[in-house]
This record gives C-alpha cells, sequence and structure tokens, in this order.
C-alpha cells in the first residue's frame, strides 16, 4: 500500500519508516525537512520525502488538499496536536483512504488511578497536551464509529531511543542525574521515589503502527496503550541504573516542596509533569489484539539510549 506518513523523520519515523519499507509498502515521509532522521538506513533510499510544512498549509487550508493529492491507502498522523488541526486533516480524507492511524499519548488518562491502567478507564487528562490528545482521540473514536472512517489511535509512553536523552529517574531530562548514578554520588528523589515512569522503546512504537495495520480489523475504531511491559518507580529506576553503572545507587528523599527548591525550574516542571501522571498503563490489549509484542523492556530501552548518550559524549 501506498503510505504517508506525516512527520516521518523524529524519534518514531526512524523506526516506523524502515519497517514499513520492509514490508513492501510505498512510503512517502512529510516533513518541513529540517532534520534527518536518528539514524541512517539503506531503506531510506526508496522512501519519497515531500516537504510540507504542516502548521503554515493548515492556515492556508491546504494541509488535507497536499496529503490527498499524494493518493495514500494509508495516513500516519505522527504530529496532530489540536482538534482544530484532525478535523481538518480527517475532513478531507473522510471517505478516501483505507486507514487513519493517530499517535496520541498516555497523558490522556491524567493522574493514574486504578493501574494498570486500561484503555476502557475514563479520560481526566490534566494539561493542555493531553487535553487536546484526549478530545482528539474522542472524536476519532465517535467518528469513527457513526461514519465507519477507519481509525486507529496509538497511545505511547514515554519514546526511548539512541540520539536524544530519556526522562531520568528524577523524572525530568537533565543527564545530571544519570552522571551522579554513574558516580555513584548522592541522588535527591522527590517524596519516597514511588512514582511511576512508563517508557517505551520508539522502535516498539513503531512496531505497534506496524502491528496496526496488519491486523486491521482488530485496530480499527480502537485506541491502545504503546508502552514497555512495566512501568517502574522513581526508586527502582535509580537503583537499577546505578547497578547498571557498577554501583550502589546513593538516594535520598525530600518532600516535593523541598525538593523541586533543588532543582531549576525547567527540570521542576518536567519532574511535576511525570509524576503527578505517575502513569502505568497496560498492554494487554495491544498484545491480544494486534500482536504487538515490545522488544525492549523499560530499562533495556532507557540503557541502550546511555550507552549511546556516553558514545557521543
Ligand atoms: N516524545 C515522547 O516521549 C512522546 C510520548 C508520547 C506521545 N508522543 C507523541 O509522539 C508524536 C511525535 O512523534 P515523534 O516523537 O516521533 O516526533 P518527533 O521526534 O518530534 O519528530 C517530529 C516529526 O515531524 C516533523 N515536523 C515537525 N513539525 C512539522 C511541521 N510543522 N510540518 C511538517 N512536519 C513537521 C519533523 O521533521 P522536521 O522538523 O524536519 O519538519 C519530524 O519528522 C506526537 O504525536 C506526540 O504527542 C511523544
Amino acid at each position: 500500500m501506498r503510505i504517508v506518513v506525516i512527520g516521518g523523520t523524529g524519534h518514531v519515523g526512524t523506526y516506523l519508516v524502515p519497517r514499513l519499507v520492509l514490508d513492501g509498502h510505498e512510503v512517502i515521509s512529510v516533513s518541513r525537512s529540517r532534520r534527518l532522521p536518528y539514524q541512517s538506513d539503506e531503506t531510506w533510499k526508496s522512501v519519497r520525502k515531500v516537504i510540507i510544512d504542516r502548521d503554515a498549509a493548515e492556515k492556508d487550508g491546504s494541509f488535507g488538499k497536499q496529503i490527498l493529492v499524494l493518493r495514500p491507502d494509508i495516513v500516519i498522523d505522527m504530529i496532530c496536536f489540536t482538534l482544530d488541526s484532525a478535523m481538518a486533516l480527517i475532513e478531507e480524507l473522510s471517505g478516501q483512504v483505507k486507514q487513519y492511524l493517530f499517535c496520541g499519548t498516555i497523558w490522556v488518562h491524567g493522574h493514574s488511578l486504578s493501574v494498570p491502567t486500561e484503555e476502557t478507564q475514563p479520560r481526566a487528562p490534566i494539561g493542555e497536551y493531553g487535553i487536546n490528545k484526549a478530545a482528539i482521540e474522542s472524536y476519532l473514536l465517535s467518528y469513527s464509529k457513526k461514519s465507519g472512517f477507519p481509525a486507529t489511535i496509538l497511545h505511547p509512553g514515554h519514546i526511548v531511543g539512541p540520539g536524544w536523552a530519556p526522562v531520568n529517574p528524577a523524572g525530568n531530562f537533565n543527564p545530571d542525574a544519570f552522571r551522579k548514578l554513574a558516580d555513584g554520588v548522592e541522588l535527591l528523589l522527590p517524596n519516597f521515589g514511588m512514582e511511576t515512569l512508563h517508557h517505551v522503546h520508539a522502535d516498539d512504537v513503531a512496531q505497534s503502527f506496524q502491528c496496526a495495520i496488519n491486523n486491521f480489523d482488530n485496530a480499527v475504531g480502537e485506541s491502545f496503550h504503546i508502552v514497555s511491559p512495566q512501568a517502574i518507580t522513581l526508586r527502582g529506576y535509580a537503583e537499577a541504573i546505578a547497578s547498571w553503572y557498577g554501583k550502589t545507587a546513593e538516594l535520598r528523599f525530600a518532600p516535593w516542596d523541598e525538593w523541586s527548591k533543588t532543582v531549576n525550574m525547567e527540570d521542576a516542571n518536567a519532574t511535576w509533569d511525570h509524576i503527578s501522571h505517575s502513569p502505568n498503563c497496560s498492554i494487554d490489549k495491544a498484545k491480544k489484539r494486534l500482536n504487538y509484542s515490545p522488544g525492549y523492556s523499560s530499562l533495556d530501552a532507557v540503557t541502550e539510549s546511555l550507552a549511546w548518550l556516553k558514545k557521543h559524549n
């Protein structure tokens, strides 16, 4: 099939596009062409690259038409963040494509309540990003039910891979936390270190899109969590990473108000965002219905990324 991947050169596209090519699809990657995939791969030679700036094209109302002109059988939308943006595209694609796959986020759930969180649990997102993604999910599911529009929604956790810094055991992106664990020096964690993170390797997210195409009947009109087999507590994460570096974690804990004063505002905000969600999502549905079979535990994914960071200083 001819598959258009909107935002095909990012974390997920780096793995997804080669997987689709190897499956025998004709792949078109749409982006502004400002960046290359995180890893080069021979398969990219057979990929048509189309340059469109979605923001600019949405402003003049041409985005959907520019996608449709590519005559896709399937559209994979990696970079849709508002309901207006989704509705404008779906209006053009309706009745014209065999499948539309939307990249959501586990943030649609807001704070974790009963865990592992299942897809059937009511949505209660708590920030603009999650609220917008939940609104798009709700629209796609109801539109799909009403009109038969073939939408599938995949909700990744914290995406990890070689080439960028993973969410660390303090719940933010500052590589200092890893450095402290590697050096065996004290790392201060918020609260009891019992809040959770739920990572997923970018290649497993890519696999899930492939699975959703290959299991169309089970995928259409549905949403799925796409994460590693188990979430991890901040404390468990810190201990495992220290051990990977051959050290024992030297951990100290402080209540949020005290802890947040020890880091800069950017790190504090990122940690707050992660620990207030404390995601822990079930992948049972994706395993049963899509044959999703993650190749990486959270720690395997993170340590691969850390090895890359070390190699590239
Ligand atoms: N990162 C996470 O941990 C995480 C977690 C859960 C869900 N998600 C979801 O994952 C999706 C993002 O996937 P990703 O992380 O693979 O993407 P990414 O690494 O952010 O890459 C974005 C891709 O879109 C292109 N792009 C960006 N702005 C564009 C524009 N205005 N017009 C056209 N192309 C544009 C980029 O290439 P150019 O810059 O060259 O245009 C690139 O190909 C989002 O839907 C996000 O909500 C991410």
